[in-house]
């Protein structure tokens, strides 16, 4: 990746990344504050990159690495040339003092992790507006080396008791440095120096996304032209916004089809496809193939069989429509930004991370077409954003994630028709019951899973001999971790007592309050 990903208009903000687990964290930080940056492994920034990037101001992450080792990860010098705005943060420290003349020594001794507390010099930095109302600021430290002499030009405006060297600052070239981390929670005055630091640079906060949308807009027809596209609509939030977007801009060019593999919940398919053909008139295909894909699953127990079956049938059949349509040149993605970014471990190797399953596997590289993916740059809640600009409704905005396999990960054991009919009640009475006690929006995802076991219960004066199923709610911040959610007692009983009332098959349930790891949040 030496090219650049995104040509944008607006400002822009170069994250040269030395592979900190925490780099994500500064640009959210200043995607928050209305900035448009970028996040590039240290080794694709070359002279040319910076060119062409043109960046308005340059900020150099943390790593694991030591810039005392020979082969230690560096910027180009290029980089302080430019006439921009630096700031160093932790190894981005070490290595800009080290490249500009100061000293860094190995940490024997005076590693620091964790909280600390900085307090001011006599010298005043304009990166510190705003600190110091207290005493003194928290923050979090993570460093094994520190700097032993500062770099001729700059000045110490912040002292910790193991880093005398916190923040330091050479005001009139506009360098910064500071050794502990402003981007993370655990130093909470944090976003105000990022405010400064912007504002030193110049940035106007143009990202907003209006413009972007109407930025999108723009590049989606260039890159489109006359062509037609079409779109796996799952109904999930990026799909729906990438769709939504994308008929703004080429109207009609573009074709929708949701593949309803009958493993949807309660009036799920009814709602995506009345909301997207009626309310947006977006020209969608429903193709009802729940017989092909129930047909295909019928016996089937093991999970990963299940995924494998249905991943398949979804890629046939997706083609099978898109070929009745004549062929279309490009397929359009929710490709999101955190799937994007390539993050640099330790040996200097790109450890790609990417959630493989949220995207629409193998179809690209199958169907020989080129990929529409407009939301390429953005996280997960600025999709969001852009989705209430686009005119979604907050309540599909704030739907929970479903997986792509859907119900049939929820349903552990053999799938048959009777099973799924018991799960969607079940869900809806619990999903009902969460949002009338207003905690949807604090759950990251909620759902019940039938389980493959029938047990002995007594309703009125009969004996009952039916499912058993679990509940399930976690937080979450990305879905790689998770804790339960800490219902309470009453909350729990009530909503028990209603899914045996109300779903004829169900006469236990119960709660799972397994966290991740060592549990999924799905069963499957
Ligand atoms: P697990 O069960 O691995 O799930 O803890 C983490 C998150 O990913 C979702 N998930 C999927 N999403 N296709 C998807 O689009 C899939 O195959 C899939 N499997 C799991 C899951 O719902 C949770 O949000």
């Amino acid at each position: 990746m030496t090219e650049i990903d995104v040509k944008t208009d607006h400002d822009r903000l170069l994250i040269v990344d030395f592979g900190s687990q925490v780099t994500q964290l500064i640009a959210r930080r200043l995607r928050e504050l209305n900035v448009y940056c970028e996040i590039h492994p240290f080794q694709n920034v070359t002279t040319d990159f910076l060119t062409d990037f043109a960046p308005k101001a340059v900020i150099l992450s943390g790593g694991p690495a030591s810039v005392i080792d020979d082969a230690s990860p560096r910027p180009p010098a290029e980089v302080f040339s430019l006439g921009v705005p630096v700031l160093g943060i932790c190894y981005g420290q070490q290595v800009m003092m080290q490249m500009l003349g100061g000293e860094v020594l190995r940490g024997d001794g005076t590693a620091e992790f964790g909280r600390a507390w900085v307090t001011k010099t006599d010298t005043a930095t304009d990166l510190l507006t705003g600190w110091f109302l207290e005493t003194r600021e928290q923050v979090w430290m993570s460093h094994g080396d520190h700097v032993a002499r500062i770099a001729p030009g700059f000045e110490v405006a912040g002292t910790s008791p193991n880093a005398p060297f916190a923040v330091i600052a050479d005001t009139e070239r506009r360098f910064y440095a500071v050794q502990f981390h402003p981007e993370v929670h655990h130093t909470p005055n944090g976003r105000t120096l990022f405010e400064n630091f912007i504002r030193i640079a110049g940035f106007t906060g143009d990202w907003t996304m209006d413009a972007y949308r109407e930025q999108a807009v723009a590049k989606i027809r260039e890159q489109v032209g006359d062509a037609r596209v079409i779109c796996a609509l799952s109904g999930g939030v990026d799909s729906s916004v990438a769709a939504v977007l994308i008929h703004e801009a080429i109207g009609d060019q573009l074709t929708c089809v949701y593949v309803d593999h009958g493993l949807m919940r309660q009036g799920e398919s009814e709602q995506v496809v009345s909301m997207f053909r009626e309310h947006y008139n977006l020209p969608l295909i429903h193709a009802d193939e729940s017989e092909l894909f129930l047909g295909k699953l019928d016996g089937v127990s093991d999970p990963e069989t299940k995924r494998k079956i249905i991943g398949g049938l979804f890629i046939d059949v997706f083609q099978k429509h898109a070929d009745a349509l004549g062929g279309a040149e490009f397929l359009a993605q929710g490709t999101l930004y955190p799937d994007v970014i390539e993050s640099v471990s330790f040996s200097g190797g790109p450890s790609v991370t990417i959630k493989s399953h949220h995207n629409v596997g193998g179809l690209p590289e199958k169907m020989g077409m080129k990929l529409v993916e407009p939301l390429r740059e953005l996280f997960k809640d600025e999709v969001r954003a852009l989705g209430r600009e686009l005119g979604l409704p907050d309540s599909f905005i704030g739907r929970h994630p479903f997986p792509g396999p859907g119900l049939a990960i929820r349903c552990p054991g053999e799938i048959t028709r009777e099973k799924l009919d018991i799960l969607r009640k079940a869900d809806a009475v619990y999903i009902d019951q969460i949002r009338k006690h207003g905690l949807y929006d604090e759950i990251w995802q909620a759902f019940v899973a039938i389980l493959p076991v029938r047990t002995v219960g007594v309703m009125g004066d009969g004996r009952t001999y039916d499912f058993a199923c679990a509940l399930r709610a976690v937080t979450s911040v990305d879905g790689m971790t998770a804790d339960y959610y800490p219902f309470t007692h009453d909350f729990l009983g009530e909503t028990a007592t209603r899914i045996i009332n109300e779903v004829k098959g169900i006469n236990r349930v119960t709660y799972d309050i397994t966290s991740k790891p060592p549990g999924t949040i799905e069963w499957e």
